[in-house]
This record gives C-alpha cells, structure tokens and sequence, in this order.
C-alpha cells in the first residue's frame, strides 16, 4: 500500500509537469496563455503556482504515460484517467482546460482543479477523492502562502482557485480556497494551528452569502479565546479577483482591516429579521442564540457573548439559568 500512495505522489507530480510543460509547448497552446493574460495573470504568477495546461483530446495525459509500468491503472487511482465499463476503454479526466495543481502543505500534488477557456459545464472540474485527498481537509494556496512567507499572521478564505491567484498577482499573498465545499471545522483546526486570525471572503453574491452563514455556524463551536474569525462581505456581483483587480492591493486590504469581528456578524445576522422591541421578540431571538453560545468553548469570547444576551434580555445570568436549563435550550 505504501508503494502504491508512492507510485501515486509520483504519477500526480509527473501529470503536473506535463500539463505546465503544455502550456509552454502544445499546439493550442496560445489560447491557453491568452486565457491567463486575459485574466490578468502574469507568467510569474502562473509559474509560482504551478498553473498549468491539458490540452485537447482524450489520451494526451494516458500517452505520455506509455513508458510508465500499469500507467492506466496508476493513473485511474490518481483520479487522473476515467474508465469507460461499457467500451472498456479509458480517457483523461481533463481536457481543454486550465490546471490548478493542489498540493498538500509538504508541497506534494494531490490533485487539480481544471477550468475550461469558454463558458462550458462544468465550468470547474476537480479531481475526485482518493485516498490521499480529501477536499474536506485540504486548502488550495496554503502550501504556497506557507512559500511565501514562513510568518503569516492572518490568512484569507475565499472560494476559488481564481481568487486566490488573481489576490497574489496583486500581492496578497495570504489567502486559501476550499476546494468547491463548505468550511469544515477540520479546515479550521488546520488554520487555527498555523494563524490566530482567519477572515472569510465568499463571493458577494446569495451563495456566497449562505456560505458565510455556514462558516459562522462551524467556527462557533471550534474558536478559542486567543483566536479571531472575521468576516468580510463583498459588493454585489463581485468576487475577490474581480474586485481586486478593479480596486489593487491598498483599497482591499482596506476592506480586509474593516471586516466584521464573529461576534458582530453573529448578532446581526440573528437579529436581521428579530423584533427586539417586544419582548416576545427578545425570547424568541435568546433562544436561537443561546444554544449556538453555549456550544462555545469556555472562555472570556463567551461569556461577553452570554453577557450580551442579558443586556437585551434584561435577565441576570441566575435568571436565565432558573427559568431555562442552559444546556438543553430548545432550538425553534
Ligand atoms: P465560482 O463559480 O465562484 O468560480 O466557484 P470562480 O472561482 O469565481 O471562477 P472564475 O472566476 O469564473 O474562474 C468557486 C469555486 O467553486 C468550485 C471551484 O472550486 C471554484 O473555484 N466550483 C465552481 C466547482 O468545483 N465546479 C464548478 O463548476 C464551479
Ligand atoms: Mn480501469
Ligand atoms: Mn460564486
Ligand atoms: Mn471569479
Ligand atoms: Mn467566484
């Protein structure tokens, strides 16, 4: 088995040179390049973050691989190679796309991510799990952010490959995608253990939108007092690529120091659509927020939180404690 994961690291490795080497040398392979320019990408970029390209056609990646022993094999487990049961045949899982190597932290390829030049579907295609990837674990860019600087103090979640490339060409060099799910909280262990401070970036849009929600509801229970989760919210229509491209570096990062502390997002999203005027409205808001606060982690992030539902309750501590078992909260 350990030969096999081996063999493996080693066919994604070679898969990922060929691809960059495409980029360089296949015959289509200026649409390829124009694609990256137009996207504002310059070859330094690309280069540093192993960008490459797979070309047209069904078994470019399979014939390169003649000369490897069972490379059709090796490279179906890899996710690299697609099987066909009915013609028994097989075919490259990539074709005609823009390639985005993802590496583990120690920098070995685990997989890609592919994108097409035009405006098909999938527009993203990526590689699928294997034994040694799982998309709930890995981070795109974390490896090369870690590259980059071997100091980070604060890393930016975003959601595409695309943002995190685009924010580096413009010298944001501190930010990391999931791989096309949500945030898990295994994500966050990860992050929490190489940064105090993690901000999540979604697309200004209703997806990305549900998907700060969501991150809201995984970080509650995992943050440490010593540890920060911010969110920042971005225009209407935008993403982080898009946006940063329009504004540079100094007015996103301005953006970056104004995004809102957990805590403030937690409030107001909970308080969106509560009338806190009533007091029918006040209970009704305590007890969707209450649980969600005592499945916290002990500590001060907590207790102010607790301390704030008493301020709009106008309940003690005590009081909350008597009329309502803070630890079996109804949820409504
Ligand atoms: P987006 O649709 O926001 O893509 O998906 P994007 O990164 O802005 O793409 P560009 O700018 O058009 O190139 C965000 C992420 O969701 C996953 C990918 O990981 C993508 O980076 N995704 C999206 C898929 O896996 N498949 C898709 O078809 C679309
Ligand atoms: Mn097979
Ligand atoms: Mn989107
Ligand atoms: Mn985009
Ligand atoms: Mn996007």
């Amino acid at each position: 088995r350990e030969q096999r994961i081996k063999r493996q690291f080693e066919a994604l490795e070679q898969a990922n040179a060929f691809f960059q080497q495409q980029l360089r040398h296949a015959p289509q392979r200026d649409r390829a390049v124009n694609y990256l320019k137009q996207r504002g990408l310059s070859g330094q970029i690309a280069a540093a973050f192993g960008i490459g390209y797979a070309p047209p056609g069904w078994d470019n990646l399979l014939t390169h691989f003649n000369d490897v022993e069972n490379a059709t094999e090796l490279l179906e487990q890899a996710g690299m190679v697609i099987h066909n049961e009915e013609k028994q045949s097989h075919y490259d899982r990539f074709r005609d796309r823009i390639m985005f190597p993802i590496r583990d932290v120690r920098g070995r390829v685990l997989g890609f991510g592919g994108r097409v030049l035009g405006d098909d579907k999938p527009k993203y295609l990526n590689s699928p799990e294997t034994p040694t990837f799982h998309k709930g674990r890995e981070l795109y860019g974390l490896y090369e952010a870690r590259k980059h600087s071997n100091h980070l103090d604060r890393l930016l979640i975003v959601e595409g490959y695309m943002d995190v490339v685009s924010l580096a060409q413009h010298g944001i060099h501190w930010s990391v995608a999931t791989l096309g799910t949500a945030t898990t909280a295994q994500h966050l262990e990860r992050l929490f253990k190489l940064v105090p401070e993690v901000i999540f970036c979604f697309d200004g849009d209703q997806a990305g939108r549900t998907a700060a929600l969501r991150a809201l509801h995984t970080t509650l229970p995992v943050i440490k007092d010593g540890q920060e989760a911010r969110f920042l919210f971005l225009p209407d229509g935008e993403d982080p690529d898009t946006l940063v491209r329009q504004e540079g570096e100094t007015a996103f990062s301005e953006r970056v120091s104004q995004a809102l502390p957990l805590s403030e997002f937690f409030f107001k999203s909970l308080t969106e659509d509560a009338d806190l005027s009533s007091m029918d409205g006040r209970a009704r808001f305590s007890n969707t927020a209450l649980p969600l606060i005592q499945a916290m982690q002990p500590g001060l992030l907590k207790q102010m939180m607790m301390d704030r539902i008493c301020e709009i309750t106008g309940l003690s501590m005590e009081q909350l404690g008597s009329v309502i078992d803070l630890h079996q909260v109804t949820h409504t």
